[in-house]
């Protein structure tokens, strides 16, 4: 489908986290994390047009997975906006042109978040500054602030708390999707029965970790990925465990869930090797589909209308 005529359209990354370091439960139910993000060429496209009421349609592949009601967080962003600005008509007719997958660990609910954010505030001349729009964005999720800024970031606190990271050159990834998503805070909470008795240290990123990006060597960035909650997401899609074989043994040098999962990651050593990889996992029928991206990308930006 077409863009609607008339609005203004957004552009926004998906992302793989290359180490999720997870501390101990928070009082307030989230966990202190050392999250080192990625962002990964594959995108949703976000485009608001005037309307009478707020109202969502999404097309892509998963379109019939996305929640069209104010649980979304396009939605939420929309009326944040609209409050704190105090927008006379917020009355907005949100498009998602959606290919990142949904549910699936990669950031595609925030990543829609970030965009209608955007978005909005291009078309109702809101004026937010950048530190105001990555406020709204830390209000609408962990996750979000990150997909507003997107190429490669350290996530301290929940994850909102951004520093920009240095990358040289590009990292070929190749992503698996499962079929269905998992839901985040159950992928904690098995993270958390899984430690639970061990002493969990305070999250940190690892320095190797950092020097493999800013060198831009796959081989040594493969060598420190790293998620805290692997563990679990496999603990409750076990069939995961099978997919990540099928990749290392294409020739994959790391495979690892994104984030919360289920969609597997795959660090490629350059572009052909990124190809074989997905066409083996294609042909082993241990996930859904492959798509080849690299990282860093730009994060949400503004297209030409
Ligand atoms: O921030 P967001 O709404 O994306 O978080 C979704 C859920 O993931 C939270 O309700 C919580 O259960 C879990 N979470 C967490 N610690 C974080 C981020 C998310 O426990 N740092």
């Amino acid at each position: 489908m077409a863009r609607p005529a008339g609005g203004v359209t957004v552009r926004v990354p998906a992302k793989v986290n290359v180490q999720l370091a997870v501390g101990a439960p928070r009082p307030d139910g989230f966990h202190d994390l050392a999250n080192v993000f990625l962002a990964v060429g594959l995108y949703d496209e976000i485009t608001v047009t005037p309307s009478d009421t707020l109202r969502i349609t999404v097309t892509g592949p998963d379109a019939h997975l996305v929640p069209r009601d104010g649980t979304n967080l396009a939605a939420r962003a929309a009326e944040l906006l609209a409050a704190r600005y105090g927008v006379k008509d917020p009355g907005v007719h949100i498009h998602i042109a959606k290919d990142i997958p949904v549910a699936g660990g990669m950031a595609g609910g925030s990543a829609d978040g970030a965009g209608a954010l955007l978005a909005c505030d291009a078309l109702w001349g809101t004026g937010a500054g950048r530190t105001e729009l990555l406020d709204i964005c830390a209000e609408l999720g962990s996750d979000v602030p990150f997909s507003l800024v997107g190429g490669a970031a350290l996530g301290r606190g929940r994850g909102e708390i951004l520093t920009p990271l240095d990358v040289r050159g590009v990292f070929h990834w190749v992503f698996a999707p499962a079929d269905g998503g998992l839901s985040t805070p159950a992928v904690y909470r098995e993270c958390d029965r899984l430690r639970a008795g061990t002493a969990v240290p305070e999250p940190e990123a690892t320095p190797q970790l950092l020097a493999a990006l800013r060198t831009g060597d796959p081989v040594s960035l493969a060598a420190a990925v790293s998620n805290d909650l692997q563990p679990a997401a496999v603990s409750l899609r076990p069939s995961l465990a099978a997919t990540l074989e099928a990749g290392t043994a294409a020739g994959a040098l790391a495979a690892l869930v994104s984030g919360s999962g289920p969609t597997c990651a795959f660090l490629a050593e350059d572009a052909a090797a990124a190809e074989r990889v997905a066409a083996a996992l294609t042909a082993s029928g241990t996930c859904r589909a492959a798509r080849v991206a690299q990282g860093p990308a730009a994060g949400a930006t503004l297209l030409p209308g």
